[in-house]
């Protein structure tokens, strides 16, 4: 099965060297991976706790998403996509926020850290704290939970996070007595390099020490650059590379054997001034390549909209469905539903039409089946089995899956269904890549509905 791995991009700021390096570049590469289902998402929700600038934040949105896509990031891959495009988050945010204790919020780092400044400032400890970053957690926890994700890769600062979603998944498949959702993991990148700053502190907007990634185009890549803080050792004189950013930045970008150059040159006594063009150099051939994809992105905003909205179906093709298996389970189900269930309110609502099985015998004799959706559309069709137990027993575990666990595949066209990693009922093809994201959401849905028939 593959692993899914999620990861949240708050939309604040302009992304620089060190969001290239420390996030942005591995999670590219991780998303190659074929084990690997990429969920990757803008939290401009987020955004919006610490920011009510609605010109930056709309042009932080834009920025970060020409950023990813720039940078290598293929939405036919991954799932890439903007939280606010999600009704589904703050829907489930709400579900979420019912079932977590007020005291695990007041214990939030972020929240704790705005109290302690207040407190020893002597103010009231609630003073100008809004409930959106008290309430940070629940959010990010459901932007996890909807999506069922197993690992979530991040920075130290957000495991508390993490391990607050777990504990709201748990909470919640314990009340309604059902695993509604997978537990995520925090995936702690710790040989991920962070690069040292214009003044050789962490780089980090915070600290107004960064290094823009493509923002001002090359001229202001090497103009910070220059910037860059060094000692006053004179050309001729031995540079320790062991304590120099210029060094550790110069390795984040380079081979191996480009590294050992430098550090020669380094303890050669090569000039600082020169030793920065040499970095100036380095870092412009990885970046100035992209930096052209960029800007053609940014000048076709119309582009990543499309690709966005794009990602926002394939999101919700997984969100919509389980959102309303979680209404049902909590009695949000609309009154029709709920009377034919007859009070049935935990577990298995009862439908009144169900999806089901069609078996038949094909042209060869051999034995097929058919899955119908609630409304008697045609969903998959199975590939031939010699032996009519056979195909009943495959169809007997479709049953027992569900939809989210459910191996699913994308062809160019279609869907496959596959059991121990072989194929083992497909959708007809449709006609564009759309309209097959859109028959997920049936089809997870009836697969859902089958797993909680009894
Ligand atoms: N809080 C994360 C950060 O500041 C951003 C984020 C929001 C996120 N929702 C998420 C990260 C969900 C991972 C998963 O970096």
């Amino acid at each position: 099965m593959q692993t899914r791995v999620l990861t949240g991009i708050t939309t604040t700021g302009t992304p620089h060297l060190g969001n290239y390096v420390g996030a942005i570049r591995p999670a590219i590469e991780a998303s190659r991976r074929h084990d690997v289902e990429g969920f990757f998402f803008m939290a401009d929700y987020h955004a919006l706790i610490k920011s009510e600038d609605a010109a930056r934040i709309e042009r932080s949105r834009l920025e970060i998403a020409a950023t990813w896509l720039a940078a290598g990031l293929d939405p036919a891959q991954v799932t890439f996509y903007r939280q606010s495009d999600i009704p589904e988050i703050p829907e489930l945010t709400w579900f979420l926020t019912c079932v977590a204790s007020k005291g695990m919020l007041n214990r939030a780092h972020a929240y704790k850290a705005a109290v302690d400044r207040n407190v020893e400032t002597g103010e009231d400890a609630d003073a100008g704290i809004n409930a959106g970053l008290y309430m940070y957690p629940v959010l990010m926890a459901a932007d996890i939970l909807a999506f069922d994700a197993h690992q979530v890769p991040v920075g130290r600062d957000q495991i508390q996070h993490i391990e607050m979603a777990r504990d709201l998944g748990q909470r919640f498949n314990h009340i309604h007595g059902r695993d509604f959702f997978v537990l995520p993991e925090a995936l702690i990148e710790e040989q991920v390099a962070t690069l040292p700053g214009l003044d050789g502190r962490k780089m980090s907007k915070s600290y107004d020490n960064t290094i823009p990634l493509f923002a001002g185009g090359s001229k202001a890549l090497r103009e910070a650059i220059m910037r860059i803080v060094t000692d006053s050792r004179l050309p001729g004189e031995p540079k320790d590379p062991d304590d120099c950013a210029l060094f550790t930045i110069f390795r984040a970008f380079a081979s191996g054997a480009e590294t050992a150059a430098f550090r020669q040159a380094l303890l050669d006594g090569i000039g600082w001034g020169e030793a920065k063009q040499v970095l100036f150099e380095r870092i412009e051939a990885e970046v100035a390549p992209m930096r052209e994809r960029y800007e053609a992105f940014m000048a076709d905003p119309l582009a990543i909209e499309a690709i966005l909205q794009q990602g926002a179906r394939k999101a919700r093709a997984l969100a919509t469905p389980k959102l309303a298996a979680i209404r049902d389970a909590l009695g949000l189900r609309s009154s029709g539903a709920a009377i034919a269930g007859k009070g049935q309110v935990k577990g298995a609502p009862r439908a009144v039409k169900a999806p089901r099985f069609a078996s038949f015998r094909d042209a060869d004799g051999n034995f097929r089946f058919r899955l119908f959706s609630a409304e008697g559309d045609e969903l998959l069709l199975s590939r031939s089995f010699l032996d009519p137990k056979a195909a009943g027993a495959v169809q007997r575990r479709i049953k027992a899956l569900g939809a989210g666990a459910a191996v699913l595949q994308l062809r160019p066209l279609g869907l496959s269904l596959e059991l121990d990693g072989e194929v083992v009922a497909s959708t007809p093809d449709f006609r564009d890549e759309a309209a097959r994201d859109e028959a997920l959401v049936p089809l997870r849905q009836a697969l859902d509905q089958l797993a909680a028939q009894d």
